[in-house]
């Protein structure tokens, strides 16, 4: 097996390096050629812990690195690209260095073994691979599947964390409409799961993960400006303690589940008191349009869904889960009772409903045009279309035949 790594940059360099210290033969190709001879000599133009001495051991062994591309395509199995993605003049990712590598590849694909496989590690927007990478392979006349393969995998690791990051993955994701052997052999050589997801999966998961991230970060700031309003907080104290949630601990840790997509949130708590923090960070001076957003998407999250509920106005259907979420039966501000009146609004008629617990106090509480169902066996059987609105356990492995699933919590 031999791979050829494209652009020795923090990524590149890492991959390169890591690989040929898991004994796999590597040649690390970089254009810029100052760069070329500082790494041959064992020396990194930047700063990365361990990654010094990594790189020593490498090009010991099985690491050559050269600006020559067609020493790197010599025999290559597998590229990858880890090759820059800056931000455009308007913006969006700047494709072309990626680009030009490919287009270099392909007019050397000879030197390959046959039908390598180019994997993208650079961050690449959605829909990358299928809409650009791809036709323009095509348009260089290579014949996806007997010329080449094409897949991508994103790179989690973190600048001053990269060497370690890279030997120890938390997961292996790849972007290949099916499973390739040698990318699992490369990877067999690593403690962590290899998972094969659509490209366009793929692509999106690095950009869930990053934007989640810069989220963390600007509602940390925003809610330091809050508290500056408020006045006589200890801002650092605050955020010390919020960091001892035992949610944030274990593996997966407990947070996770608030980091999932669903119908929004509902209860006594998070609608009240998102609303209220907002009211009164207002009243003092201060709009913060992060709260305020997320309020209208949690408003907005279940028009979205219904929208996309179409069915047969005189249909059954079928509500499953009625709390605001599982293991309670608190039905306040539930966003099933928000599902309910907007399919009622819609113009379904038949609208029959099922929670574990909670039929009850749900039928106590409002007053909705609903039949209560008490046994999930029956509402299976009386309705052809069945929602999953609450994320109940119970919901999770049902053997549901013929009929219209719509799992708004993602169970
Ligand atoms: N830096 C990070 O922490 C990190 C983490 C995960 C993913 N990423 C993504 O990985 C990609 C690379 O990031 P980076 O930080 O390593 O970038 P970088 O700028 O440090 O490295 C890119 C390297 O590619 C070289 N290059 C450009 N065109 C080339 C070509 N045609 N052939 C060979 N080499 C070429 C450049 O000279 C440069 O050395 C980006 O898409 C980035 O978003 C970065």
């Amino acid at each position: 097996m031999k791979i050829a790594v494209f652009g020795l940059g923090f990524v590149g360099l890492t991959t390169a390096v890591g690989f040929a210290n898991k004994g796999i033969k590597v040649s690390g190709y970089e254009v810029n050629k100052e760069k070329v001879e500082m790494l041959k000599i064992g020396k990194i133009p930047f700063f990365e812990k361990d990654l010094d001495e990594a790189l020593n051991t490498a090009i010991k062994t099985n690491l050559i690195i050269t600006s020559n591309i067609n020493e790197a395509l010599d025999s290559a199995d597998v590229i990858f690209y880890c090759i820059g993605t800056p931000m455009g003049e308007d913006g969006s990712a700047d494709l072309s260095f990626i680009l030009k590598a490919l287009e270099d590849t392909a007019k050397n694909i000879k030197i390959c073994k046959q039908k390598p496989i180019l994997i993208i590690k650079s961050t690449i927007p959605p829909g990358s691979l299928k809409d650009i990478f791809l036709p323009f392979l095509k348009k260089l006349e290579l014949v996806e599947n007997k010329d080449f393969i094409l897949a991508n995998n994103p790179e989690f690791l973190r600048e001053g964390y990269a060497y370690d990051d890279f030997m120890n993955p938390d997961r292996i994701v790849i972007g290949s409409d099916f499973k390739i052997e040698k990318i699992v052999e490369i990877y067999s050589k690593f403690d962590a799961k290899v998972i094969f997801v659509s490209p366009n999966t793929a692509e999106f998961i690095k950009y869930l993960s990053n934007t989640m991230l810069s989220m963390m970060i600007s509602y940390a700031n925003d809610m330091s400006i809050i508290a500056k309003y408020i006045g006589d907080v200890n801002t650092k104290k605050a955020f010390e303690i919020l960091h001892m949630d035992k949610r944030f601990y274990g593996n997966p840790a407990n947070i996770t589940s608030y980091i999932y997509p669903g119908m929004g949130f509902g209860g006594y708590c998070l609608p009240k008191d998102t609303l209220a923090l907002y009211k009164q960070a207002k009243n003092k001076g201060y709009e913060s349009i992060l709260i305020k957003e997320i309020l209208n998407i949690n408003n907005k999250i279940i028009d979205f869904h219904i929208e996309n509920i179409n069915e047969d106005k005189n249909a059954n259907i079928g509500i499953l889960g009625l709390s605001f979420k599982p293991n309670s039966d608190d039905v306040r501000d539930t966003k099933s009772l928000l599902l309910i009146q907007k399919l009622i609004n819609k113009g379904y008629k038949n609208i029959y409903a099922f929670d574990p617990i909670s039929n009850d106090i749900f039928k106590n509480t409002y007053n909705v045009d609903v039949k209560y169902i008490n046994n999930i066996d029956e509402i299976i059987n009386i309705c052809n279309t069945l929602i999953i609105a609450t994320a109940w356990k119970d919901f999770e492995n049902l053997e549901i035949k013929n009929k219209k699933i719509y799992n708004l919590r993602y169970i």
